[in-house]
């Protein structure tokens, strides 16, 4: 297993795994402009050359880094690997002076339970944010 910085050569790879491990679609632009603005930030995590999971994230004003994306195939959770990529993102965010780290989770999501784990708290909810209908829950984790 490796983690790499994302390539825009992978970008085919990259929405074949977000399609089958994602419930929410994103067009490939997305992707391009997340990397561009922040190449530092979009994690690659891979077993051999397969994608198993991906972490990307955007700088925000205020000494704030929004995690976009986290998401990882269900073969590999559970291993300690979602930490990990967490770990370092926020690493790679501290040359901005990072102060807050936040994020968008499904309410309905085991997710919540990982981020409270890694040290988040639940701040505010976007109701019907998701394109199922589904609240977000807001979180936030200062440094
Ligand atoms: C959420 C996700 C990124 C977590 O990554 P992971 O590699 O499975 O989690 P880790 O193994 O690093 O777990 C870190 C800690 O959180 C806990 N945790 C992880 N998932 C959990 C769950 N579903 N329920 C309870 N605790 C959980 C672990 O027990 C661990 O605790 P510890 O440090 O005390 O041992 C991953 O499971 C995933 O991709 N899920 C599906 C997609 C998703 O929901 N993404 C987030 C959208 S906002």
């Amino acid at each position: 297993m490796k983690i790499t910085k994302f390539r825009t050569d992978e970008l085919d790879d990259l929405m074949i795994f977000l399609d089958s491990n994602l419930e929410e679609n994103y067009e490939k632009k997305v992707f391009l402009n997340i990397r561009q603005r922040w190449p530092e930030g979009f994690l690659i995590i891979k077993n051999k050359e397969t994608i198993v999971g991906t972490c990307c994230g955007a700088i925000l004003p205020n000494e704030k880094l929004r995690i976009l994306i986290l998401v990882l195939h269900e073969d590999y959770q559970g291993k300690g690997i979602g930490k990990q990529l967490m770990n370092l993102i926020i690493k790679e965010s501290i040359i901005f002076g990072i102060k807050k780290v936040t994020l968008e989770a499904r309410k309905d999501s085991k997710a919540i339970t990982f981020y409270r784990k890694l040290g988040f708290s639940s701040v505010d909810v976007l109701p019907c944010y998701y394109q199922d209908g589904c609240d977000g829950i807001v979180m936030e984790k200062h440094l």
